[in-house]
């Protein structure tokens, strides 16, 4: 049997002065003490991850890091997906997709959209992403924020009733699914090609999943991605998701962060939704961001 070292126990690294302050809300932390610039321990990796698990969204302030250096850290949590949307993945970074409202040349030089509905990242790969990392490089003086909801307490606080008709039952994601009604209020959603439909076909995963690191319950539906229940007549489980989408995205069960610059979040798209309104366009905003993939839910 081979035991994987984590190759900064075996050559020594000391570990960073990290802290971590629980955000007051129903999820979040802010980790301070930490600088990607800088080599990071096992032990600074095993910290971040618990406090991922437990938190679900952790907020790094002022990290002046590069693509490469965002790249490197979000691998450190395992391996990187490549986002479908090609045109917006940064040049010589294929790992690193754009989220940005800039136009240049008529152009958008990111996806404008990417966070328009409440949803959860890749959730339409069979392996959906454990977590995602969004870093900060231009912000606007206002608006912007992401939001997220707390898709453990979402289960939690469900009622009996319906967790025992949810019990079982799996779900439907699609990436073309959610591209389709986004085209149809953004113009630059260029038609998808054949060759990007093959790559994300639809898949099924459990309604309430597992997470596997803490073995709590947690609701994997979402607005964005979720095309239907299965086995539910289409009325029955528009009505049945519309129902939990409402429940999950409560004011009381959603933290808003407010960017600063230099920001990197890192959340858990195992145990969170996250919303994010366009930004006018006057109103420049760019990230970069990468995702880290996960386990086939159970
Ligand atoms: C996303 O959905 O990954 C983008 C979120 C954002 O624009 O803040």
């Amino acid at each position: 049997m081979s035991i994987a070292i984590d190759t900064s126990i075996r050559a020594g690294v000391s570990s960073q002065a990290l802290e971590i302050k629980p955000i007051s809300g129903p999820l979040g932390a802010e980790i301070t003490g930490l600088d990607l610039n800088l080599p990071l321990s096992g032990l600074d990796l095993a910290r971040i991850r618990m406090a991922l698990v437990r938190h679900n969204v952790v907020v790094f302030r002022d990290q002046h890091i590069t693509p490469e250096q965002h790249v490197a850290f979000s691998r450190r949590f395992g391996p990187l997906q490549v986002h479908v949307l090609n045109r917006f993945h940064l040049q010589g970074h294929p790992e690193i997709l754009i989220v940005s409202n800039v136009i240049e040349d008529g152009k958008p030089i990111g996806l404008v959209d990417a966070g328009a509905d409440w949803h959860s990242d890749l959730s339409y790969m069979p392996k959906p992403s454990l977590g995602s990392l969004l870093h900060a490089q231009e912000l606007p003086a206002e608006q912007g924020d992401t939001s997220f909801a707390n898709m453990f307490n979402a289960y939690e606080t469900l009622p009996a009733e319906v967790k025992q008709l949810l019990e079982g039952r799996r779900a439907v994601h699609s990436y073309v699914y959610r591209y389709r009604r986004l085209q149809k209020l953004s113009p630059w959603r260029a038609d998808l090609t054949q060759k990007q439909i093959d790559e994300v076909p639809e898949v099924e995963h459990p309604v309430i999943r597992i997470h596997p690191e803490s073995g709590r319950k947690a609701l994997f539906v979402s607005e964005g991605f979720t095309s239907h229940i299965v086995g539910l007549p289409k009325d029955e489980s528009d009505a049945l998701l519309r129902f939990l989408h409402e429940h999950s995205v409560d004011p009381e069960n959603v933290y808003r962060h407010q960017w600063r610059a230099h920001d990197m979040v890192f959340w858990d798209n195992r145990s969170t939704l996250h919303y994010a309104a366009i930004t006018p366009q006057q109103l420049r905003r760019t990230l970069y961001r990468t995702t880290v993939e996960g386990d086939i839910p159970v």
